[in-house]
């Protein structure tokens, strides 16, 4: 599907963003290793924690699920069933490497799929560290998904310094842990997201700038039941949108305000986005406030190494930004956003190309030279079927002077089913 987005006069208007994907996809798989009911308030209906929930259901446990709530039959970390069928994660990364902890962790046997996209990103970095405690994992050319997953023997502890700073290897290794007799220590130098931590309320011991992560059979595995906050990396969107429409006003209410999610809206302010914070307060283990944003004009930024796991997927909506700040911003060692659901990296490329912006490319990032006068070509974007690449270009075409076309459009629903309704609603 080709989705049209023309030049819009103003920008007004209060979005109720979806859930927030990340927590949604944890609070189902958490919520069946507890042993009990948990019931979830404010579950997403994308498409990807979708994916979850049928995996679970597969792997024996009762999730039913009405309009935005969720309940969920916990089984347990025993009482996990081997699937009669594959388990199916769509386009999920997400789904399959912190299930295939789960599955390796449990010793029961599964095959794993997932779509075109998903079958093409390396799955090594989670194998190796699973194979160590003792899996046997058969993936093809050893690295991509189908993966085949059992654990004949026992399972072994870990000692797991994280090579990247990736929270679904992260939570991968700790949720294999949790069914270990020993303690699986997980250390991390720079910090990624932190939402496994806080929702199965793991030991964690900071020693100088390390973070060490303990998971072990004794840790108690919470019940879920809480209301989820709305995703913050779908309010980017709209933050940005509304920090560069010379006409804009958008309310974002109740966003997920996790620090370590949240450096966007640091950056965003960093560079004189108008962005107002309210009603912070705590929603079960997480903090939520009130957001909202008006036209601003923004100024160069820097993104390095140590702040890209935080804003990992806000990086390409960031980038529409730094097209209309009045300077030239850099972004560097983001090279882990060339294994996201596309090239990202290149993805933007490409879009920035057809738009006509002053830009160089590098293999971990990009220069960005930035001008408040700015107008993008009126253009056909190709979303390559990456959700956070077709909401990007839409903001984008916004500022054009004719329609532009997004190809692909609906992949935006893995993420934000409802991104093109709200963007009539904010446009009319
Ligand atoms: C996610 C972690 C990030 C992020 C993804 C969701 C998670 O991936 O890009 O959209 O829920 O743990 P990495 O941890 O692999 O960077």
């Amino acid at each position: 599907m080709n989705k049209e987005v023309s030049p819009t006069r103003a920008l007004n208007g209060t979005i109720k963003l979806p859930p927030d994907k990340s927590i949604s996809h944890r609070s189902v798989m958490f919520a069946s290793l507890h042993e009990g009911r948990s019931v979830i308030r404010n579950f997403s209906s994308a498409a990807d924690p979708h994916s979850t929930i049928e995996c679970m259901r597969g792997l024996g446990v009762t999730v039913s699920k009405n309009e935005s709530t969720v309940a969920v039959e916990g089984v347990g970390r025993d009482r996990l069933q081997s699937p009669e069928g594959d388990l199916d994660c769509g386009n999920s990364g997400t789904t399959m490497r912190l299930l295939s902890g789960i599955i390796a962790g449990s010793g029961v046997s599964a095959r794993l799929i997932g779509d075109e996209s998903l079958s093409a990103r390396t799955m090594k970095r989670i194998i190796d560290p699973l194979t160590e405690m003792g899996a046997e994992i058969t993936a093809r050319e050893d690295d991509f998904a189908p993966l085949e997953i059992s654990r004949p023997g026992s399972l072994k502890p870990l000692h797991f310094p994280l090579p990247i700073p990736s929270a679904q290897l992260k939570s991968c290794v700790l949720l294999a842990g949790l069914f270990g007799d020993k303690q699986t220590e997980v250390i991390e130098t720079l910090p990624s997201r932190d939402h496994t931590e806080r929702l199965l309320n793991l030991t964690i011991k900071k020693i100088g700038d390390e973070k060490h992560i303990y998971s072990s059979r004794t840790d108690k595995v919470p019940e879920q039941s809480y209301r989820i906050p709305n995703d913050f990396s779908a309010a980017a969107f709209w933050l940005v949108a509304g920090a560069i429409h010379p006409n804009a006003e958008i309310s974002l209410p109740n966003v997920g305000m996790n620090p370590t999610r949240f450096a966007a809206l640091d950056i965003l302010k960093q560079m004189g986005a108008n962005i107002t914070v309210s009603d912070e307060h705590n929603e079960g283990a997480e903090p939520v406030a009130d957001l909202s944003v008006v036209s601003s004009k923004l100024h160069p930024i820097e993104i390095t190494e140590e702040f890209v796991p935080n804003c990992i997927d806000e990086i390409p909506i960031l980038m529409i930004a730094m097209l209309f700040a009045d300077g030239v911003s850099r972004i560097s060692g983001a090279e882990e956003l060339r294994h996201k659901e596309t090239d990202r990296l290149a993805a933007m490329a490409k879009m920035l190309e057809k738009a006509g912006a002053d830009f160089t490319e590098y293999e971990d990032g990009f220069e960005i030279r930035g001008n408040p006068d700015f107008v993008p070509e009126s253009t056909s974007f190709n979303s390559y079927h990456d959700h956070r690449i077709a909401m990007s270009a839409a903001v984008l075409s916004m500022m054009g002077d004719h329609p532009s076309q997004i190809q692909h459009a609906e992949c935006t629903a893995i993420s934000y089913p409802s991104f093109w309704n709200d963007l009539s609603l904010l446009t009319n």
